[in-house]
């Protein structure tokens, strides 16, 4: 069977790749000695006797172990399973088992963004239509927003109108009163994309009158010439507003409109002075503790989990705390737990994040920024994960409460400052499939395939489960298998497939010599490692006219549901008896995915 053979493909590979490394550095160890011998034995006397005099003077040191947190006794909220059975001896707290280095993807050099514009796309003069103008209102979180933003120039280019600066989503679950140029350089913008689109910032007075609708869901260029160009037609109407305008904009477009799409989020939307300033000031603040860093962006809030429908272990507490939540939506049926994992649906607790980490080579020195809200059991749930990674630092703790001061009560400038710390990181971690991990994960593959790891949760699972049974080195050898084709490597899905925010593949290049390479062993190392049906097991199959499958679309659905009959009501009755955790004002079901 060709899987069969795949699979056997792999684990050699990344055999080859660990001897390859270990090889190469005894090599280099050996020659160095040879000449270094005199002055190594001197200085390890001196060694030895500094030594000597620190032992005598130290306090005497505790026998409690480094990882004694794994062990706290978690009497509240119990996040992994079977913390207490757990043979803790057995987690390594050195990573650097990859074989290669882990701050970097070596194929990356072989791949640039490329989104110019070909010679059969229009310049703005030659197509905007006059007095016809194009409104948007986008919807949900900064980077749902963001999405919005950047489909809703390639949608005016497609009507031929002058699209008016886009009007961010104030009342969202986020609740944040900014606009646009609060978040954005906005002048920037405008600039940057006035070969390709008129932007105005405001509608003119004289503009005639307004016709409001909205989209369909991802709708192509066929779609807005057949069911929005006609509006314009109508009398007196000069403007269309589309509302609530996420993901209205279809996965597949020609090439010179993807390109657009990619000109617009990758170069034209940069974040307003103030908000680019202090994350530029938190990501030297990063780099000052060490030289790299991991960005970890974690979504583990009570909301997120009770709409998971996911257990993670709480016992009774968690069941009624969750399910409290859970009962707001009167249109959420119920899930079961244990099928919602096995599907790859269930955020991964920050320990399994932690674990996957560790196994994937990163040791306890490693710097890691966490990007996250309220974490459901607090510092507990935090405790598994601070005792892999001691190093951990958040926007909080390495900025004060003055500097954060102009940015704490607009979550849209907080998700901001969060955007660019991760953006920058060395590497970047999810445990969760918002719009946030989608977004980054397209653009640092556009900026030279920055590594960005997915966990790829439907594998993972059984592995944590059984992660009592194994070895830790089992373990880990396993968890850098399954990783494979999640690691933000090129190609890891293929062409079509995928959302395009996610895999903007129509704007990344090949260089030549990599082509050149490919060519000359078609079945080489290079070409089974970057397979691009490993990285397609989400996609693959059943796959529909917009290159998703079932699953994907499951999950897409779930983060901008189609609400036009009847938006899920949350029941007000039940707010009184609520947990502590509830907050008085329970937004949307739309709203607590849309990040
Ligand atoms: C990338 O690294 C692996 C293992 O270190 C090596 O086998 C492979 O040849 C490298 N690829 C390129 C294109 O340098
Ligand atoms: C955890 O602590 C509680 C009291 O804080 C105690 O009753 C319980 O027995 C402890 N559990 C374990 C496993 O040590
Ligand atoms: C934990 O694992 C180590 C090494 O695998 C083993 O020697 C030890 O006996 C185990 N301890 C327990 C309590 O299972
Ligand atoms: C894209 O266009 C810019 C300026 O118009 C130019 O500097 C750049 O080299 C072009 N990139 C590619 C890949 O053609
Ligand atoms: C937009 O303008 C171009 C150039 O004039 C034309 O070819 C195209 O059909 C127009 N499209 C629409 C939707 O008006
Ligand atoms: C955005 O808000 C700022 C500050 O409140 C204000 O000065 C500016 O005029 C607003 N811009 C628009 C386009 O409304
Ligand atoms: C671990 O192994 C034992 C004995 O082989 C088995 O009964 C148990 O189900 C296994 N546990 C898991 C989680 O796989």
């Amino acid at each position: 069977m060709s899987t069969m053979k795949k699979k056997k493909y792999r684990d050699e590979f990344i055999g080859l790749q660990i001897l390859q490394g270990l090889l190469f550095r005894h090599h280099q160890r050996r020659r160095r000695l040879h000449h270094l011998l005199p002055f190594l034995s001197a200085l390890s006397g001196c060694l030895l006797f500094l030594l000597a005099v620190l032992l005598f003077l130290s306090p005497p040191t505790t026998t409690t172990p480094r990882h004694y947190h794994l062990t706290l006794n978690t009497s509240g909220v119990k996040v992994h399973m079977n913390v207490e059975k757990e043979n803790v001896s057995r987690v390594t707290m050195k990573g650097g088992s990859l074989g290669r280095d882990l701050w970097t993807s070596n194929l990356s050099n072989f791949y640039y963004g490329c989104s110019n514009a070909s010679h059969y796309f229009l310049a703005a003069e030659m197509h905007t239509v006059p007095n016809r103008y194009l409104i948007i209102a986008t919807s949900g979180g900064l980077n749902q927003q963001r999405t919005g933003i950047v489909d809703a120039v390639v949608a005016a280019y497609i009507l031929n109108a002058t699209l008016v600066v886009p009007k961010l989503d104030q009342k969202s679950f986020w609740k944040d009163s900014s606009n646009f140029s609060e978040i954005f350089d906005i002048d920037w913008f405008i600039t940057y994309l006035s070969k390709d689109v008129k932007i105005i910032k405001e509608l003119p007075q004289k503009a005639g009158k307004v016709s409001t609708t909205r989209a369909p869901r991802k709708c192509n260029e066929k779609c807005y010439e057949t069911r929005i160009l006609p509006i314009y037609a109508k009398k007196r109407v000069q403007a269309v507003q589309l509302t609530k305008f996420d993901y209205r904009l279809s996965n597949r477009l020609e090439l010179d409109l993807q390109k657009l799409r990619c000109r617009v989020n990758y170069h034209a939307l940069t974040f307003a002075d103030p908000i680019l300033q202090m994350g530029r000031k938190l990501v030297e603040r990063m780099r000052m503790k060490s030289k790299h860093y991991i960005a970890l962006h974690l979504r583990f809030e009570p909301d997120m989990l009770a709409f998971s429908g996911c257990y993670y272990g709480g016992g009774e507490k968690e069941k009624k705390e969750l399910g409290a939540i859970r009962k707001r939506w009167k249109t959420l049926h119920t899930k079961n737990p244990e099928k919602e994992r096995r599907r790859g649906k269930c955020p991964l607790s920050p320990e399994e994040v932690g674990l996957m980490l560790r196994a994937l080579g990163f040791g306890n020195d490693v710097h890691i920024y966490v990007a996250s809200g309220e974490v459901y059991g607090g510092e507990e749930t935090l405790a598994h994960l601070k005792a892999l990674f001691p190093n951990f630092h958040t926007k909080e703790t390495i900025a004060s409460k003055e500097e954060l001061a102009e940015f704490s009560s607009y979550s849209s400038r907080m998700a901001a400052l969060d955007f660019i710390v991760c953006d920058e990181s060395d590497v970047f971690v999810t445990n969760n499939n918002g719009n946030m991990a989608k977004i980054l994960a397209g653009k640092r593959r556009y900026f030279g395939h920055k590594p960005t790891i997915r966990p790829n949760s439907k594998k993972l699972y059984r592995l944590f489960l059984e992660r009592d049974n194994m070895t830790w080195e089992a373990f880990a050898s396993q968890v850098r298998t399954v990783q494979i084709g999640f690691m933000g490597e090129p190609n890891e899905v293929k062409p079509g497939k995928g959302g395009f925010h996610e895999h903007p593949l129509p704007c990344i290049c090949e260089t030549s010599e990599s082509m050149a390479t490919r060519d000359r062993n078609s079945e080489g190392a290079v070409d089974s490692k970057n397979d691009p049906d490993q990285g397609t097991e989400e996609y693959s199959g059943e796959g529909n006219d917009d290159g998703y499958s079932e699953d994907e679309l499951d999950l897409s659905e779930a983060e901008y549901p189609e609400y036009d009959n009847g938006i899920p009501e949350r029941v007000s009755a039940n707010r009184k008896d609520s947990g502590s955790v509830l907050k008085p004002d329970q937004p949307e079901l739309e709203e607590i995915v849309s990040d």
